[in-house]
């Protein structure tokens, strides 16, 4: 069970709509974080618009978005590649007489910007996050004359530029769904590029995202994932005119009829603000599972990472949210191998990680990035040493993550059912805790959330039986007759 917060740091396909026999055809591919999903749907509700169709696959596309990410080496690197492969699909199509544009969006665009186009000619465009909202215009020109750069970050807002799904759009794209509210960070954290790739923090406005929760709601949405790169952060516009936090902007969102759960991702410890804690005990909707990052166990580490907060300070912090909500589970993230990183450090590392017993965790190599301040920093720490550390520390969070799991066996759980299952007859949702639930159900509750007990926990999934036939209402009767009227 790896990947339950987020599809990181991987790949995730946007998915594909159907097509109009005369629509342009659309591929766009996501790499990194959640954001990168969220804006690569935007992008595609943008585009289809313009009579763009979005397929699944590159073959035959007349447009391919890469949207990338540069937060490790290897993840900016697997751009390369994949336009070494696009390279044969455009000659092909050229053979056969048609065009096919290739732009390069995301994080790397707005790290290498122009860099991009000299070292992969093929690219057409390279078009950085904060540009989005000017894409059909940008392609416009790009195929006139390929090579085109945009960079910049203007200063209106893209989220108000970029047009809305349709409601058939987001319906297909399913029950769960990511909201931006706050983009870019202000933390300078030693080792990390998005303050470069996505720069100073910025909070959307509550009635905009609340404009976008209700359109997500009448189609059928019923969890909310709300993200941004320092999501508690989060510091909009309210209807008052008053700074919003994230707590009053989740109790405001808890009222919209039909969403039924909230999350929030990706959250830094210094800003766990006392009313966001209180949320977690006084908001029965947001669900009882936080991601929050604490990259190392180490005092000195977190001290030369800038992260602004100490060991002490983040068990500290468990412990309140725990206080407030008992039945919290808690993930995080972890580098290992950052400059000048000691065995003794690294083991404070392995300590910490036993003491909170994480039910999941994300961990990496150390990966130097260019203009951020680690990468020059001494005592780089050898590869042998980083892969020698990376599998002790997943030893023991795979451990924890196993104990989780196994602790869930006999238990019940609200699972708010996304999609069909593997097998026939069965439907895939999602426990509290984002685990994968497989439970035999018919087709047409998908959308429902449902009481199940837990009566098998597999490596990567749990499974379960319904507990009662009993339907969900009237939340259930709303999204019937929502479907009806769609
Ligand atoms: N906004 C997110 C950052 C996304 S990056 C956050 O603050 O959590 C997700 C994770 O990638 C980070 O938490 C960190 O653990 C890891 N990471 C970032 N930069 C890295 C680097 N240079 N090398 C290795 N891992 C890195
Ligand atoms: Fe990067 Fe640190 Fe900001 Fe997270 S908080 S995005 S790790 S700089
Ligand atoms: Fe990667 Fe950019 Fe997200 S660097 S993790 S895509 S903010």
């Amino acid at each position: 069970m790896q990947d339950r917060t987020r599809p990181h740091p991987e790949i995730a396909e946007t998915g594909g709509a159907a097509a109009r026999p005369d629509a342009r055809k659309l591929y766009v591919k996501s790499y990194g974080c959640q954001m990168n999903v969220y804006d690569s749907q935007r992008m595609a509700d943008a585009l289809a618009r313009e009579g763009f169709a979005e397929q699944s696959g590159p073959e035959g596309a007349d447009v391919v978005i890469l949207n990338t990410c540069h937060i490790r080496e290897k993840a900016a690197e697997k751009v390369y590649s994949e336009l070494g492969r696009l390279r044969k699909l455009k000659s092909a199509a050229e053979r056969e007489g048609r065009r096919m544009i290739i732009a390069v969006a995301g994080c790397v665009a707005q790290a290498e910007g122009e860099e991009i186009i000299r070292r992969a000619p093929v690219v057409d465009l390279v078009v950085g996050p904060q540009s989005y909202h000017r894409l059909p215009d940008l392609l416009a020109r790009a195929e006139r004359t390929p090579g085109v750069v945009d960079t910049s970050f203007p200063v209106e807002d893209k989220f108000d530029a970029l047009p809305p799904a349709s409601d058939a759009a987001t319906r297909r794209r399913g029950v769960s769904a990511f909201l931006t509210v706050q983009e870019g960070c202000d933390k300078f954290c030693t080792f990390c590029v998005v303050p470069y790739t996505r720069g100073a923090e910025v909070s959307r406005p509550v009635t905009a995202i609340v404009a976008e929760a209700q359109r997500l709601a009448r189609a059928g949405v019923r969890e909310i994932t709300l993200i941004g790169q320092n999501v508690n952060a989060y510091h909009g516009e309210g209807p008052d005119g008053r700074s919003w936090s994230l707590a009053r902007l989740m109790a405001r969102l808890a009222e919209i009829p039909g969403v039924a759960r909230l999350r929030y991702t990706t959250s830094h410890p210094r800003d766990m603000s006392d009313d966001l804690i209180a949320a977690h005990r006084d908001l029965p909707m947001l669900m009882p599972y936080l991601h929050l990052p604490v990259q190392s166990g180490s005092d000195r580490v977190l001290a030369a990472m800038n992260r602004r907060h100490t060991r002490a300070d983040y068990l500290r912090l468990v412990e309140r949210l725990r206080a407030a909500r008992p039945a919290l589970a808690l993930s995080s993230d972890f580098i290992v191998g950052f400059p000048g990183e000691s065995d003794a450090d690294f083991r404070d590392t392995l300590a910490l990680v036993e003491e909170v017993g994480f039910a999941g965790a994300f961990s990496f190599k150390y990966s130097p990035r260019p203009g951020t301040p680690a990468a020059t920093m001494e005592a780089q720490v050898p590869e042998e040493v980083k892969i020698e550390r990376l599998a002790a520390l997943q030893a023991v969070i795979d451990r924890h993550q196993a104990a989780f799991n196994r602790a869930c066996l006999g238990r019940v759980f609200d699972v708010l059912l996304e999609k069909p299952g593997r097998h026939p007859g069965q439907l895939t949702g999602r426990s509290p805790y984002l685990q994968p639930v497989n439970v035999d159900a018919p087709a047409d509750r998908i959308g429902e959330i449902v009481s199940v007990r837990i009566t098998d926990v597999g490596p990567n999934s749990l499974f379960g039986a319904l507990e009662s036939p009993r339907r969900e209402s009237p939340l259930y009767e709303r999204a019937e007759s929502l479907a009806a009227g769609a």
